[in-house]
């Protein structure tokens, strides 16, 4: 696997991999890779003949308040699991490369960045939508592929590639599990034992009100009993637990198209985020 640092390196390196034949598929990641990585990679690989993945901690999606120098860095670890997961190519630019001195320019993505992660994250998405569209163009890649843990980030990724015309397909991947049921996240690393055993109570209850919602369930009534599950498990404060629509992200109070459910809370001094489908029962 190649690694490489320069827009003009890796423009040669793609152009290599595409005159090979077939499809380029890119992950785009900010690197500390675990399972949840691996199963986008795994999934790449099935879908395009050649994976490429990039490792970029992007400054500009973090907050104030948000600490950017203590993320993990581990690059050569990543980049080994990189290359047993079967990457042809790993897209590691440093921030002077990717925003060179005098940059100006921002993606927004209204309507879907404003809400939930977005109104505790002010400007999180903006950075998200600016960081992806660079890679779209520096990688062109045929299909790129997001966790649907950060179902809101694939939603403003969506929108943002529909609107600019980029033609690259999205795909969103399933959230890995653990055998509990609790997402997997680097955050779940900072959970005690005990906070571990009570944060099982997030996707259950995400689960059981996505099914009491399909069978009928009178929205508000079932999020506020979820949220009361929630706050008895021992989370809080619950940031939020929103029906919304699955594309838009705009809050329901009943189901009558394709929704997630989704919800963030806090669990000792861990922020956690969960999302499901809730489906219209034709
Ligand atoms: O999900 C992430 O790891 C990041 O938000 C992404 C999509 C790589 C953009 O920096």
């Amino acid at each position: 696997m190649q690694i490489i640092r320069e827009i003009k390196a890796l423009r040669e390196a793609v152009a290599g991999l595409r005159a090979a034949g077939g499809k380029v598929a890119l992950v785009p990641t900010m690197g500390a890779l675990h399972a949840g990585h691996l199963a986008l990679i795994a999934e790449a690989r099935t879908r395009a003949d050649h994976v490429v993945a990039s490792i970029f901690v992007n400054p500009r999606q973090f907050g104030a308040s948000e600490d950017l120098s203590t993320y993990p860095r581990r690059e050569a670890a990543d980049a080994r699991m990189l290359e047993e997961g079967g990457c042809a190519l790993l897209w590691a630019p440093p921030v002077d490369v990717m925003y060179p001195q005098g940059n100006a320019t921002t993606v927004s993505v209204s309507g879907v960045s404003e809400t939930l992660e977005g109104a505790s994250r002010p400007g999180h998405f903006d950075g998200v939508a600016t960081v992806v569209a660079k890679l779209f163009t520096q990688v062109a890649p045929d299909i790129a592929l997001f966790g649907e843990k950060d179902w809101q980030q694939l939603a403003v990724i969506r929108r943002m590639a529909a609107d600019l015309d980029l033609p690259v397909e999205i795909s969103g991947v399933p959230t890995q599990r653990d055998a509990d049921g609790l997402a997997l996240s680097s955050r779940n690393a900072y959970l005690s034992a005990d906070e571990r055993r009570a944060a099982r109570a997030l996707p259950r209850a995400l689960g059981d009100a996505a099914r009491a919602i399909e069978g009928g369930a009178e929205v508000a009534a079932t999020l506020a009993a979820a949220t009361e599950r929630l706050t008895d498990a021992g989370f809080g404060p619950i940031d939020y637990i929103t029906l919304a629509d699955a594309a838009t992200l705009s809050a329901m109070d009943r189901l009558d198209r394709p929704a997630r459910l989704l919800a963030a809370a806090r669990m000792g001094t861990t922020r956690l985020i969960d999302n499901v489908a809730v489906m219209p029962q034709s």
